[in-house]
């Protein structure tokens, strides 16, 4: 049953993609098509008082110029901007009125013949703005962030807002032998796919649209543009076959789509929309994090006390916060702690979910802390985290369902040869540089959501899977078509899969790191019912062997329906069609995820790192890392391993790169090109070892857990610990820049 589930199988849609034959969502074409381009404010808060279109509209090939002054009506009603990942508050409402809250946010939308004019008429814009003193700094006025409260009593229903305390954290503090106090500070961070975001709204005639969007989730565009527009949901159809990157940048429904919609039906005409690189840095961003942490530990070693205080930023418009405290209360063993989570409302754009939300940035703390506890303790900073290892989920007070944590440290730990380390810092040294290792602990959710799946299965053998999930590039054309060909015992290239179209049954948006898990299952549902039905025509051949077979006792192998037991009977799926004159048997299912909030369900890590630090220069180079990863059964080794060092490419960026710098005096983000966005190239990348420990996990049918954002979180703490144990220094401010270890 299991001949492609867990094989390294290449991607089903490699060959579309490095041919180019795959479309993204500024790529198709229409009759008349229009382009759009988009400007942007030059202040960070005010009004506009006047907006001068007069130069653009002369540009020959311009064709139109909305503002907030022309724009067609719009609902004046928040819910009305809402999507199914919204944070609370007021959603931003494109060209609505005067009121500018952010720098860059767009302020009109220039159609013409071609892209290059409207681009060209869009600087053409002249504004007079009303300027207000803006505040982008989070660390002036301090006081005024708000504290996010504690849950009272249940703390399941309330998983964004910081854990209860427990225990009497300030006595055992005080009580501790030993204790580590430091602020750490983590800055905001951009995405950056590949794809630039973009979307072409095809004018159907008769005022039905068909949407090309560059999203995470096609039914949640949808859903949002037919209440902005008051649409009926089969009269706007999204569609979104392929995407370069997002990373959560992709997760809300962003300006632009609302942008080409808008034009389309005011024109009644085709219109693509495709924003800058620039023009993406008000997409969203990982929210910059300061937080204090102290922990307190007893005579043996084990942690005695955690305390963990967060400061995160959003907007002024929407609160946006995650879980950023609650890790720590989850990750060791500790009777008592503490959390505090307060957000700095500035005026810059709403920050969004960027992978593994909250996870990488509160663990940067936590386990650069620990590090710093185990220097203070003279021990083995891998031996400390032995020694704190939690079997409970202590925010909650629950089992995990699984955790082979403790493998992913043993076996990690044998590949790197972490018991060659010197504890010393600058005690290893190679030609001129200084080397270091370091480790830390990754963790992250293992979630599944309700989906639905469409299977037909033909006569000819051949099988389509379709919902309407996407594939973010993480390979989930892929598994689909892997676990589809087992659980219907087809060969894998008689599979074809659907997906990233509204129209096809419902999904989740693509994130969370919960598709593999929901659609997998979501497919194996839906199998079951295709090999139901197939029981059931079997039954009605002659002398059908079948006749008191239950659904339990036959299974689809080899394009055959076939009994488990002995002795074994068997017939070919293409015969029971025929002799039921059908041609293809087709089924929909939704599945649901099993109740099981009475246990915690989680991936976890051990990252390893060697770093090479120039002892002149200060030049840190990442040379050697080793992810040992438990999350469940892996679905397919080779695009698995791919999202590991995908994610720890993200990590070493983390570490050693990535940081939007922000001009307060302007309120404006300096370096919004990825000239300037550091990130990793392919020079700074060398050996990178994933392991997969084997992890039984029977939370849902197929054991799954994702592996989409575990691979991130932790990375930049071992990263820095490396460094400490390199150099001697501890970097708490990322990034770690040569200049810091000055
Ligand atoms: Mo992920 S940050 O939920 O795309």
């Amino acid at each position: 049953m299991t001949r492609y589930i867990g094989a390294p199988t290449s991607r089903v849609d490699g060959f579309a993609k490095v041919t180019g034959a795959a479309k993204y969502a500024a790529e198709f074409d229409a009759p008349g098509l229009a382009y759009g381009g988009v400007a942007t404010s030059t202040i960070a808060k005010g009004r506009i008082l006047r907006i001068d279109c007069e130069a653009a509209l002369r540009v020959a090939g311009v064709i139109e110029v909305f503002t907030h002054e022309n724009r067609p009506p719009l609902p004046d009603d928040d819910e009305a901007y809402k999507d199914a990942t919204s944070p609370e508050g007021a959603p931003f409402r494109p060209l609505f009125d005067d009121r500018i809250m952010f720098d860059r946010q767009p302020i009109a939308l220039v159609v013409a013949e071609t892209s290059e004019i409207a681009r060209f008429a869009a600087s053409l814009i002249v504004v007079d703005y009303e300027s207000e003193p803006h505040r982008t700094d989070m660390f002036r006025d301090l006081a005024a962030a708000i504290p996010l409260k504690a849950p009272s009593d249940s703390s399941q229903d309330a998983q964004f807002t910081p854990p209860k305390t427990r225990g009497r954290p300030d006595e055992a503090l005080a009580a501790a032998t030993t204790r580590h106090a430091g602020d750490y500070f983590v800055p905001i961070e951009h995405h950056n796919p590949m794809e630039l975001f973009a979307s072409t709204v095809v004018y159907e005639g008769d005022g039905r649209l068909t949407v090309y969007d560059k999203t995470q989730g096609v039914q949640n565009v949808q859903q949002y543009l037919c209440k902005v527009f008051e649409m009926r949901p089969e009269d706007l159809r999204v569609v979104s076959p392929f995407v370069g990157g997002a990373f959560g940048s992709g997760l809300r429904p962003q300006f632009q789509v609302m942008l080409a919609v808008l034009a389309a039906r005011a024109l009644r005409r085709s219109v693509r929309v495709a924003l800058t690189r620039q023009q993406m840095y008000v997409l969203g961003y990982r929210p910059a994090m300061r937080q204090s942490v102290e922990l307190g530990a007893n005579a043996d070693g084990t942690l005695a006390a955690i305390a963990h205080d967060a400061l995160t930023i959003t907007s002024t418009y929407e609160d946006f916060y995650r879980q950023e405290t609650a890790w720590s209360g989850l990750l060791y063993k500790c009777a008592n702690a503490k959390y505090a989570h307060r957000l700095a409302r500035l005026d810059l754009p709403t920050p969004c979910d960027m992978r593994a939300p909250s996870a990488p940035t509160a663990l940067f703390a936590l386990e650069s802390a620990m590090d710093e506890l185990a220097v203070a303790l003279e021990i083995d900073p891998l031996e400390l985290r032995l020694r704190c290892y939690s079997d409970r989920d202590q925010n909650n007070d629950r089992p995990f369902s699984s955790k082979a944590l403790r493998e992913c440290y043993r076996q990690g730990a044998e590949a790197f040869g972490w018991e060659k380390r010197n504890r010393e810092p600058r005690s290893m040294r190679d030609d001129g540089e200084l080397i270091g290792w370091g480790m830390a602990t990754g963790m992250w959710e293992a979630l599944q959501m309700p989906i639905a799946v469409r299977i037909a299965l033909g006569a000819n053998g051949h099988a389509e899977v379709a919902c309407a999930t996407s594939d973010i590039g993480t390979g989930t054309y892929t598994i689909m078509a892997q676990v589809a060909a087992d659980m219907l015992g087809s060969p894998l290239d008689s599979v074809s899969v659907k997906l990233g179209d509204s129209s096809l049954p419902q999904s989740p948006v693509e994130g969370g790191s919960w598709i593999a898990a929901s659609v997998a299952n979501g497919i194996a549902t839906t199998a079951g019912a295709i090999r139901a039905e197939l029981l059931r025509l079997a039954k009605r051949m002659p002398d059908s062997p079948f006749a008191t077979a239950a659904d339990s006792e036959v299974a689809l192998v080899d394009g055959k329906l076939v009994t488990t037991g002995e002795p074994s009977h068997s017939a070919l799926i293409a015969d029971i069609m025929r002799h039921s004159g059908v041609d293809r048997v087709e089924q929909e299912k939704a599945t649901e995820p099993r109740d099981d909030a009475a246990r915690a369900h989680n991936t976890h890590s051990a990252i390893f790192v060697e770093v090479r630090v120039d002892e002149q220069l200060g030049v840190i180079r990442v040379t050697r890392v080793v992810s040992a990863i438990a999350a469940g059964r892996i679905l397919n080794a080779k695009t698995a391993k791919s999202q590991i060092s995908g994610s720890v490419v993200w990590g070493i960026g983390m570490a050693l790169h990535e940081e939007t710098l922000i001009d307060h005096r302007f309120g404006r983000i300096m370096n919004a090109n990825i000239a300037e966005y550091h990130v990793p190239v392919n020079a700074d990348i060398r050996d990178i070892d994933v392991i997969f420990v084997e992890e039984a996990h029977d939370a849902n049918p197929l054991g799954i857990k994702g592996v989409g954002e575990i691979g991130v979180v932790g990375v930049a703490a071992a990263i820095a610990n490396a460094v400490y144990n390199a150099t001697g220094k501890r970097v708490r401010d990322l990034p770690i820049t040569l200049d810091k270890l000055r």
